[in-house]
């Protein structure tokens, strides 16, 4: 269903909003807004229009004085989208779990409130719940992951690299990744990979003229150890920062192998990810995931012996699946009880196949799942980090990672708390600057397709180094 505003610079946030109420397709009636300021006083209109039927609801508001014009600009917004929720929420008689939220990063949005000193930290869910509706649960878990993100340092010369192999054994079903299968690309790795290493040594120049520090690595994508040993070995030779956290994604159980294992201890890798995604094989494969759980647990017993920080993806929601499955897939991770968790909740993304999948998704039993996968973690002594939350994810829930043991993922809290730059390397990097005085991001994106990003490897490198100088 659509909504229109007069305003436009409102009219996207409006329309996530409403997207979480009813989904496309659904289109009982059309909604029109409009706001007028008068005299200090803005009056925020919703027009419910249903055939020749129409019902209007307004509410006023008055901002606070002396605002700078971007931070009015987000107050109106925040203000014209608890109206629209008030009234969904009242005809539909549905409330949601993040209220009227719904913004990619949760957190950032209330540290930013902490830090200009319009909140104090321990009334945060307080807050939440009154101003944004958000349901008690969830305010919690923001206040927890705030005080779970102590790592955090803020400092415009200290950055993350981020490195982006983009290439899969084989596709899942379900995910929207821009990620090519190996066989399709197999003719271009080495080309690929002779282009990172150019980007890498321009950037190494780069860190060394501007006086920048790596703190973190993140080697991702899409698969990096669908590589062969001595694609792995070429990569890994370049990069020689002495940095507090290199994780390499490995992924897909499928492509790990004792001599991979072998040569990221080499060189100093401190942490891998082994990703499940389920223990339910009959879901493995009707999500199209070629591997099995004997792989997935020989690969975390190698990664065991070679004292790795792991960290195991799950997903809330997968097609086919009950609570008491995703339950039984709760319960074997506490078994392992690798380092990190992190629980997705299914997102429908275009162009996955999900979309065409016969399997159902069992959508209204996914809240139960993400709080069974909360509560039991916690219980379990994990505690929550990082948040996020994404467009058409099921019941407008989140993605949260946990850690136990003092190891959180700092990339993933600085990627996400967008609180230090990152140096993005490879097709579909994404560089972020950071401007921590002026409270300023600028970001830069490589191209995302492996193809154009070797054509135009020359010009991704002096992008690069201009928007970092
Ligand atoms: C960048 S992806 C790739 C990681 C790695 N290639 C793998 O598949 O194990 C990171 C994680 O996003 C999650 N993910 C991908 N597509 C998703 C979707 N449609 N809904 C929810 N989570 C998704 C999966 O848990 C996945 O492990
Ligand atoms: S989920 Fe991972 S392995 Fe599967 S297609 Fe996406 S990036 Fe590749």
């Amino acid at each position: 269903m659509k909504i229109v505003c007069e305003n436009i610079d409102y009219e996207k946030d409006m329309q996530d909003l409403v997207n979480l109420f009813y989904r496309e397709t659904d289109n009982p009636f059309s909604i029109h807004h409009s706001d007028v300021t008068i005299g200090g006083t803005t009056t925020s209109k919703i027009e419910i229009i249903n055939g020749e039927e129409k019902k209007e609801y307004v509410k006023f508001f008055s901002l606070p004085p002396n605002l700078t014009p971007l931070r009015e600009k987000s107050l109106r917004k925040s203000n014209f989208k608890n109206h629209l929720y008030q009234v969904l929420s009242s005809i539909t008689k549905k409330s949601l779990p993040w209220g009227s939220l719904t913004g990619v990063r949760p957190c950032k949005f209330v540290r930013e409130m902490v830090e200009r000193g319009e909140v104090k930290e321990h009334l945060i869910p307080e807050m939440l719940m009154k101003e944004y509706y958000v349901e008690e649960d969830k305010a919690r878990l923001v206040l927890d992951i705030l005080r779970n993100q102590k790592c955090i340092i803020k400092n415009d010369k200290l950055v993350d690299l981020f490195i982006n192999i983009p290439i899969c054994p084989t596709r899942c079903n379900y995910c929207s990744f821009i990620s090519n299968e190996l066989c399709k690309v197999a003719d271009k790795v080495d080309t690929y990979l002779d282009c990172l290493l150019k980007e890498l040594r321009a950037v190494k120049k780069l860190i060394a003229d501007k006086s920048y520090v790596i703190r973190t690595i993140y080697i991702g994508g899409g698969t990096p150890t669908v590589l062969t040993n001595l694609q792995l070995e070429r990569l890994l030779s370049e990069i020689n920062y002495p940095v507090t956290e290199f994780t390499v994604e490995c992924g897909r159980a499928d492509t790990i192998t004792r001599e991979k294992l072998e040569i990221l201890k080499r060189y100093n890798v401190s942490r891998i990810s082994i990703n499940p995604q389920t223990f339910c094989e009959s879901t493995l494969k009707r999500i199209g995931r070629k591997q099995t759980n004997k792989q997935i647990l020989e690969a975390y017993m190698m990664a065991m012996e070679y004292d790795f920080v792991v960290n195991m993806d799950i997903i809330a929601g997968l097609p086919g699946e009950k609570f008491g499955i995703f339950k039984r897939t709760i319960n074997t991770l506490l078994e392992l009880s690798p380092h990190n968790i992190t629980v997705h909740t299914l997102t429908y993304k275009n162009g996955t196949d999900l979309k065409d999948d016969n399997s159902q998704v069992f959508e209204k039993e996914v809240p139960r799942m993400v709080d069974y996968a909360e509560k039991t973690l916690i219980e379990n002594d994990y505690k929550p980090y990082y948040i996020y939350r994404q467009k058409n994810q099921i019941g407008g829930l989140e993605n949260v990672g946990y850690y136990r043991d003092g190891n959180v993922c700092i990339f993933n809290i600085d990627s996400m708390e967008d609180v230090s730059s990152v140096i993005g390397i490879g097709a579909g990097a994404i560089s972020k600057r950071v401007f921590n005085l002026e409270n300023r991001i600028e970001r830069e994106p490589n191209c995302k397709f492996i193809t154009d990003y070797i054509d135009r490897i020359d010009e991704m490198i002096a992008k690069k180094v201009k928007f970092f100088s």
